[in-house]
């Protein structure tokens, strides 16, 4: 007789009763900006399975209340919860900073946000006595979300912190190599060119699909640090610390909106060469 799993693998059905390390891992964003995330998981950990949830229909959070964020993230958490997640990466820099704990309080599963990753590679980046800039929506910097987690590893660094709320919609754009993207990172960044920053945290999803210019307009000494990079690296080290990691053969993707799939998926492509084949909707 033929193994039930066999039956189930034929009848296309997947994953009928996955082990732990199999179970996906389940990424959210407010849009498409955290596909650097997604990007970055899929490099480093090219055996996971990826459940990812943009919050099209609500998009931006960067310039929403705190109430709003959080009770958006608690929707969003307990949706990817009944996809039987075993690892949520909170990808969203804005959601990161106002509604982390209450995300964790309400999961079972262990939760992991950028701000945290985005800070131990910055502490890496900035010698003692440096300083950091970190740069995010203007929810993201109000919360101060990323001087605090910086302060709280008790590292003798100066933050500075700067809102950049243009860069969102230049990026969605398309505009990421325009003049206009340069112009806009030289009106917001180069004050603090004098500042001597020695580290820039790229702390918004979108802000890595600008690091060329940023780069460019901070000049060759200050080290640019992309928290999606950092998380990825640390979701690694998270899932391998509890025996979770699930290498072997190319791990499958799965991408799901609250509005207008068609856009997201061709921004997905145009913007970061992701193929997201059909994406699926979810409304709240
Ligand atoms: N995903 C958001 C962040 O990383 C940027 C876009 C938004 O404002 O929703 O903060």
């Amino acid at each position: 007789m033929r193994k039930k799993t066999e039956l189930f693998k034929k009848a296309g059905v997947r994953n009928v009763c996955p082990r732990p390390s199999e179970r996906p891992i389940g990424v959210f964003d407010s849009g498409l900006g955290g596909l650097t995330v997604f990007r970055e998981l899929r490099a480093q950990l090219p055996g996971e399975n990826l459940v990812y949830f943009g919050d099209t229909a609500r998009v931006p959070y960067g310039t929403k209340s705190a109430e709003a964020v959080r009770a958006f993230s608690l929707e969003i958490t307990a949706f990817l919860l009944k996809k039987k997640v075993k690892l949520l990466v909170v990808a969203c820099n804005t959601a990161s900073s106002l509604a982390l704990d209450q995300i964790r309080e309400l999961s079972p599963v262990p939760v992991l946000g950028v701000i945290l990753p985005g800070v131990e590679a910055a502490l890496a980046a900035a010698p003692a006595g440096g300083k950091v800039l970190v740069t995010g929506t203007s929810a993201t910097v109000n919360s101060r979300a990323y001087s605090r987690a910086l302060a709280a590893t008790g590292a003798r660094v100066r933050v500075l912190e700067k809102a950049c709320p243009l860069f969102v919609p230049i990026v969605e754009e398309g505009w990421c190599d325009r003049p206009v993207a340069e112009a806009v990172a030289r009106e917001y960044l180069l004050p603090f060119r004098k500042k001597k920053v020695d580290a820039l945290i790229l702390g918004c999803t979108h802000y890595p699909l600008l690091k060329k210019i940023i780069a460019r307009v901070m000049g060759p000494r200050v080290r640019i640090v992309d928290s999606a990079h950092a998380a990825a690296a640390r979701a690694r080290l998270d899932l391998a610390e509890r025996g979770l990691l699930n290498s072997g053969r190319l791990g499958w993707s799965q991408f799901i909106v609250s509005d207008a799939p068609e856009r997201f998926s061709a921004l997905a492509m145009k913007l970061l060469g992701i193929k997201t084949g059909k994406v699926s909707v979810k409304r709240f």
